[in-house]
C-alpha cells in the first residue's frame, strides 16, 4: 500500500509543479522515446495521475489504454480531462493490488514504485504489474535513482530538491519539494529503494531484459534551457528509467 498523499490540494499542487520544461522536455520526452510505437497495442498507466502519459498514448495509436491510481482525486481530474474516448478508461486502485482489468502489451509506471512502503509492497506491484501482461510485453517504468546524491547540485537545476539522509537505508523516508522562486510549494514522501532490489523484485516476478537508462533532454532543450542547467541535472539526476520484458510465449 502506498499513501494517498495525492488527494485535493497536494493533487492540484504536483500537477502544477509538474507541468514544467523538465516535465515536458526531460521525464516525458525520455518516457516516450523508450515506450516507442505504441500503434495497436493496449497500455496499462499504473499510478497514471491526472492522465497525461495515458492520453499521450491513446493519441500515439494505442487501442486501449486504462490509467490505474491509488488518488481518487487524480482519477476525478483523468477523467475530467478525458472525457469522451471509451477506449481511455480510468480506474481507481491500487497498484499492489490491480483491479482485474485484462492484459495488456505495455505497462508504463512513471514516477510511482517508490511510492511502496515496503519491500512487500515494492514486490508486489511488480508481480501485480506482470501478471496483467500478455506475453511479449513491455514494462518502462521511471523510477526515483537511489544512485542521485541529494547532497551534490543536480536536480535544484530544475527547481527540485531531494532529502535523503547520507548513507539511507532501503526503505528510508525521502522527501521532494518542489521549488517556485526558491520557495517549496509542494512537497511529495516516498521510499528509497535500490536500483538492485528494483532488479531482484521484477526477476522475482518474471520480467527479463532488465535495462536502467538515463534521462535525456530534447535537442531544443539546451538552449532553451542553457547547457549549464541542462548539464547539472544530469549529472546527478533523481529519476532513472527501467525497462523490461515479458518473455514471449
Ligand atoms: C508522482 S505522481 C505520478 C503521476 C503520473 N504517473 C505522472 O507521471 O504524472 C504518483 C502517482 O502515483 C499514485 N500512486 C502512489 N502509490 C500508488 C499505488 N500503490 N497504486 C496506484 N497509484 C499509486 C499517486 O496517487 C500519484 O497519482
Amino acid at each position: 500500500m502506498a499513501t494517498g498523499a495525492y488527494d485535493s490540494s497536494t493533487a492540484r499542487a504536483y500537477v502544477r509543479a509538474t507541468d514544467s520544461v523538465f516535465r515536458r522536455d526531460v521525464i516525458s520526452h525520455t518516457t516516450r522515446a523508450e515506450l516507442g510505437d505504441l500503434r495497436g497495442l493496449s497500455v496499462l498507466d499504473v499510478g497514471c495521475g491526472e492522465g497525461r502519459d495515458a492520453r499521450w498514448a491513446r493519441a500515439q495509436g494505442a487501442v486501449r489504454v486504462l490509467g490505474v491510481d491509488l488518488s481518487e482525486e487524480m482519477v476525478r481530474m483523468a477523467r475530467q480531462r478525458s472525457a469522451g474516448d471509451e477506449h481511455l478508461t480510468f480506474v481507481h486502485g491500487d497498484g499492489t493490488a490491480l483491479p482485474d482489468t485484462g492484459r495488456f502489451d505495455v505497462a508504463l509506471a512513471v514516477n510511482v514504485l517508490h511510492y511502496a512502503l515496503s519491500r512487500d509492497s515494492l514486490a508486489r506491484m511488480y508481480q501485480q504489474v506482470y501478471d496483467r501482461m500478455h506475453p511479449g510485453g513491455r514494462l518502462v517504468a521511471v523510477c526515483a535513482d537511489s544512485r542521485c546524491d541529494p547532497s551534490r547540485p543536480g536536480p535544484d537545476a530544475y527547481d527540485i530538491t531531494i532529502e535523503r539522509p547520507a548513507g539511507a537505508e532501503e526503505g528510508a523516508e525521502v522527501r521532494q519539494r518542489f521549488l517556485r522562486d526558491g520557495r517549496p510549494v509542494a512537497e511529495i514522501v516516498y521510499r528509497h529503494w535500490p536500483r538492485d532490489l528494483h532488479e531482484r523484485l521484477a526477476h522475482q516476478a518474471g520480467f527479463t531484459h532488465l535495462r536502467w537508462s538515463a534521462l535525456r533532454c530534447t535537442a531544443d532543450t539546451v538552449p532553451r534551457r542553457g547547457p549549464d542547467r541542462h548539464a547539472r541535472y544530469l549529472s546527478n539526476p533523481h529519476l532513472v528509467v527501467l525497462t523490461a520484458r515479458v518473455a514471449p510465449r
